[in-house]
């Protein structure tokens, strides 16, 4: 999928470099948090901005597509969160800035599912790609996954077995916890036509 660009939004990044950061710098103080979590494909901000008011410790959401990140920093700014920072970009091309940096949980929520077989190099759960990001957690980190859609759920659960990831949680139809988790907007649209959702979590 292409990136949608709209003229106000890289002007507007660009205004607020203390929150849509330019480069990922592990060495910058925020990334010396105790608790650091990192969400993948942020969309327009709901989960990281609900999850991080809820779960202290300071966050990191990526989003490539430049439009829905303009979207997630101007919530952030309205809302004043003080601990989430946000990078626009592919996983792909930031995970070599991030190095150095461990989650305690990567969270990849309502992920592209790219349904046709021969698109399954892109997913972000595609053994090489998940292995990856397994190589940012914590030694105790978790990565959560929830998805609408059975068919990145089943290839998730192939690749995790690729790399004999540690699964702790699967379910086939989640029920919302509210107590440790945070409803982003493909969750809240999937729930209200009543969708099934899938959920799991790993750990290294
Ligand atoms: C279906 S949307 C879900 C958005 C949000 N997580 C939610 O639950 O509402 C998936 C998002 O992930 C982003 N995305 C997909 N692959 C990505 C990657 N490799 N790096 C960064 N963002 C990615 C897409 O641009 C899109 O905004």
């Amino acid at each position: 999928m292409r990136a949608r660009h709209k003229k106000w939004v890289t002007p507007f990044l660009e205004e607020h470099p203390d929150i849509a950061l330019t480069k990922v710098i592990p060495t910058d103080g925020f990334f010396q948090s105790e608790k650091l979590y990192l969400e993948i494909g942020i969309g327009k901000g709901d989960f990281i901005l609900n999850m991080a008011a809820k779960r202290p410790g300071n966050y990191l959401g990526l989003e490539r597509d430049n439009n829905v990140t303009g979207i997630a920093v101007k919530k952030l700014l309205e809302e004043g969160t003080p601990n989430v920072k946000v990078r626009e970009g592919d996983f792909d091309d930031i995970a070599e800035e991030m190095k150095g940096l461990k989650f305690d949980i990567i969270f990849l929520n309502f992920s592209d599912p790219w349904p046709k077989k021969r698109h399954g190099k892109r997913r972000l759960t595609y053994a090489p790609r998940l292995e990856k990001i397994a190589s940012f957690l914590k030694e105790d980190g978790e990565i959560r996954i929830k998805t609408d859609n059975l068919g990145l759920y089943e290839f998730t659960l192939e690749q995790a077995e690729i790399l004999k990831l540690h699964k702790v949680f699967d379910t086939t139809d989640y029920q919302f916890d509210d107590s440790d988790d945070a409803m982003s907007e493909y969750e809240r649209n999937f729930r209200e036509k009543g969708q099934r959702i899938y959920r799991l979590v790993y750990k290294k």
